[in-house]
């Protein structure tokens, strides 16, 4: 009984770290989150934000070898980051700490084997530029046939798949290597590969970022009509709010490298700015000019390494602190505002918005 009730990943404290010549980049820093069996949540915020980190440090597929990833991360009772802090040690005041590394051999290795645990069988990726989980010498049907192969089923059915996927010519895209895809099309193989492996975990970072609009919408109907019949699990990645809202029912806010709010997607919609992060209401509303054809005025990207705040992150955009109380605005600049419940599946990270 308890085993039903554990989350399927399970991650928490997550720090993701990248030593680079211009210093340390804080990409992901105490994340804590939770995927249920099943369960379908969207992480969301702007470039940079930390949302694909998150995921691909706890699977061992950061491109750059992360210079820590510490926290604790649980994939249907598998460690995935088992073993590794014992090898790591942050040195230095922590606006400029150091990471030291005991074994870094070692460190290296545990690093790579968490993919090979999990990839490929239980868990699915779709990435924004689907041509590069492809191998390019590869057709698409041999693609699909390895898949089909490992699940000891017909390799036959690779082209009911593609008919299954609105492929108006399945022999013709088996044959296609990778570039003769267009990235709509190549996007789609991806899908139809991901499902051939049912997984129990699809992850979809930003499929639809680098596709024509026509294609978008119909990925992101296979994504939900895949999801409906298999019901993995599913997270679904997307700078946009309107890709994650018709998609999935709870949803994460993620501004530099951290989570400020989560809540179910319902509420993030309807609810009065006042009631959400303040991150999140300019998220929102930058959304709806651009969907009304307004200029949009983003929050000005912040990049690159960053030396940790002090106070909340988002201080110097924030349009809430100066209407709040001087003490409260004081707070804001000097401590961190802790991740707080503060509605039934409401989390908000924000001084200014309390129960
Ligand atoms: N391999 C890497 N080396 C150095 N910095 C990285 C690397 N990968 C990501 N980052 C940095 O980590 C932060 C979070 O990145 P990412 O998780 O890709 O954000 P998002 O998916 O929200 O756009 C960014 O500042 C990014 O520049
Ligand atoms: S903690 Fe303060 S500065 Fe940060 S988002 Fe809330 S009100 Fe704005
Ligand atoms: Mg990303």
């Amino acid at each position: 009984v308890i085993a039903s009730t554990q989350p399927l990943l399970s991650i928490q404290g997550l720090r993701t770290w990248f030593e680079t010549p211009h210093g340390m980049v804080r990409a992901v820093e105490s994340v804590s989150l939770d995927v249920g069996v099943g369960q379908a949540i969207g992480i969301v915020g702007e470039s940079g934000s930390g949302k694909t980190q998150t995921f691909f440090s706890v699977f061992g597929l950061s491109r750059g070898e992360p210079g820590l990833v510490a926290g604790s991360a649980r994939f249907a009772g598998v460690d995935l980051l088992e073993g590794l802090s014992t090898h790591v040690r942050v040195s230095g005041d922590d606006r400029a700490p150091t990471v030291v590394r005991s074994h870094p051999h070692r460190w290296e290795k545990l690093h790579q084997r968490r993919l090979e645990r999990v990839l490929g069988r239980e868990v699915a990726l779709i990435f924004q530029e689907p041509r590069r989980s492809l191998v390019p010498y590869w057709t698409v049907g041999r693609h699909l046939e390895q898949v089909l192969r490992r699940r000891n089923e017909e390799p036959s059915s690779a082209g009911d798949l593609l008919d299954r996927l609105g492929f108006r010519n399945p022999a013709r895209v088996l044959q296609a290597f990778p570039e003769e895809l267009s990235g709509g099309e190549a996007q789609r193989v991806i899908l139809a590969l991901a499902m051939a492996a049912r997984p129990r975990l699809l992850i979809a970072d930003e499929p639809t970022t680098a596709v024509d609009p026509i294609s978008q919408v119909r990925i992101l109907e296979e994504i939900q009509r895949m999801y409906q019949e298999t019901r993995p699990a599913l997270v679904l990645i997307s700078h946009d709010l309107a890709v994650v809202r018709r998609m999935v029912i709870q949803v994460v806010v993620m501004y530099r490298g951290r989570v400020v709010e989560q809540a179910p997607v319902g509420l993030l919609h309807d609810a009065p700015p006042e009631s959400l992060h303040p991150y999140t209401a300019a998220l929102r509303e930058s959304q709806h000019r651009r969907l009304e054809g307004l200029p949009i005025v983003p929050p000005p990207p912040e990049d690159g390494p960053v030396a940790e705040p002090s106070g909340c992150p988002f201080t110097r955009q924030c349009r809430l602190r100066p209407r709040l109380g001087v003490d409260v605005q004081q707070r804001c600049r000097t401590k961190m505002p802790p991740l707080v419940q503060i509605g039934s599946s409401h989390h908000v990270a924000c001084w200014g918005v309390q129960p």
